[in-house]
């Protein structure tokens, strides 16, 4: 099973990651890693700082010439804005205390929740790992998932299908070969109608200074069937799934499949009937609102997953009302430099979340040392399934 963990603050000198759980000889070039990470920039309606955040990359450990030793692998992603000494007296790790505390929670963001848990009466001690710059460590570490994904086969891939109030077409679903179309949009959209309603809705929030969220959709192609399984709670792979991408800085709701539709109507008509096709000697579904997921396993069609993610808490225009937690006085939020919406580039942490966790199922199916062994496992294993 794959493991990762990160470290590091958004102001800070870097972001690291580590990930445990990889077989040796699997090829890794840092070049992946980084076009991952800018690819987690993209959208139109995103500020400044995603411009000027050029990510530095490094492997620390568990890559030799450009392959994985099967040993922990450690990336170190340094935040540029460092160099600049901006951050480095409010962030030193030195004794001292800041000269200008933040005491204005926002609501939405876990400001005050952070500052009464930890005891805390600056907002800056939970912000700076409560911010979603810690999703490029994740981000990073999901490139790798992607590239051993890619050994069998696997794909991930996400597109926006609603911004704001603008709902995208999902009759045409983007496939690995669109991928360059989808970040080719400025919302990732795939459906080129709603892609200027989008932009639209996003040019009226930033007049007014306000925010939007939105829906991702997440597609897994060539996913084999019974990753996950039944037998227990925590085994099931859309439990997993629900949790990983919940698990993403503002998500607040997940769908696998048509889960919310089907909720509505009767059984006859809410599942995915099966069928043989003699010639690919594979079973079939004859529709796909399952998402790609029975009793907890994947079935080997098409995996679909739906994340809501809600509109940013940070506001260019400070109208939420809050309380400064010194004087207990009435005031609204403190502004942070915030995008009006980060829905495109959360497709991406979206992908990274369902990569790690189809990896790590992967691995726990397949097993294996090595790259070959992996391979071999999960080649024989498809092979018996026919
Ligand atoms: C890619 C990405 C970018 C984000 N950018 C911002 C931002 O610019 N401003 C902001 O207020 N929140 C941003 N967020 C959301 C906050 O990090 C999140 O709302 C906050 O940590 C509180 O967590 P919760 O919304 O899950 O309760 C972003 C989230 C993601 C996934």
């Amino acid at each position: 099973m794959l493991r990762f963990l990160t470290a590091g603050e958004s102001h800070g000198p870097a972001l690291v990651v580590t990930v445990e759980g990889l077989p040796a000889g699997l090829p890794i070039l840092i070049g992946d890693v980084a076009d991952e990470l800018a690819r987690r920039r993209l959208g139109y309606g995103r500020g400044p700082r995603m411009r000027f955040e050029t990510d530095d990359v490094e492997f620390l450990g568990g890559v030799r010439h450009g392959r994985t030793l099967g040993s922990p692998l450690a990336i170190l992603i340094r935040n540029s804005e460092w160099a600049t000494g901006k951050w480095a007296e409010e962030m030193s790790s030195e004794p001292g205390r800041t000269a200008s505390p933040l005491t204005q929670p926002r609501p939405g963001h876990a400001d005050l929740a952070g500052m009464q848990k930890y005891g805390f009466n600056d907002a800056r001690d939970v912000l700076e790992r409560a911010s979603a710059r810690e999703t490029a460590a994740r981000v990073a570490a999901g490139t790798i998932a992607k590239v051993l994904l890619a050994q069998i086969r696997v794909s991930v891939l996400s597109h926006v299908v609603q911004l704001g109030g603008a709902a995208a077409s999902i009759a045409h679903r983007p496939t690995p070969d669109d991928l360059a179309q989808v970040d080719g949009s400025e919302v990732r959209c795939f459906d080129p109608d709603s892609e200027a309603d989008m932009i639209r809705e996003i040019k009226e929030a930033a007049k007014v200074g306000d925010s939007l969220g939105g829906v991702v959709e997440v597609l897994g192609y060539g996913v084999p069937p019974g990753l996950g399984s039944h037998v227990h709670w925590d085994r099931r792979i859309d439990g997993m799934l629900a949790q990983a991408l919940m698990s993403i800085q503002a998500m607040k709701a997940v769908e696998i499949g048509e889960g919310f539709t089907v909720a509505g109507v009767r059984g006859s008509a809410a599942h995915d009937a099966i069928s043989w096709d003699a010639g690919a000697r594979e079973y079939r579904r004859e529709s796909a609102r399952a998402g790609g997921i029975e009793g907890g396993m994947t079935t080997g069609d098409l995996l679909v997953a739906r994340v809501a993610m809600k509109p940013l808490a940070t506001l260019n225009r400070p109208v939420l009302k809050t309380v400064d937690v010194e004087t207990k006085a009435e005031t609204v939020s403190f502004k942070e430099r915030t995008d009006v919406t980060a829905v495109p580039a959360a497709g991406v942490v979206a992908e990274t979340m369902v990569s790690l966790v189809l990896a790590s199922e992967s691995l726990r199916k397949f097993g294996g040392d090595s790259l070959a062994e992996f391979v071999r496992n999960h080649d024989a294993y498809r092979a018996s399934l026919r």
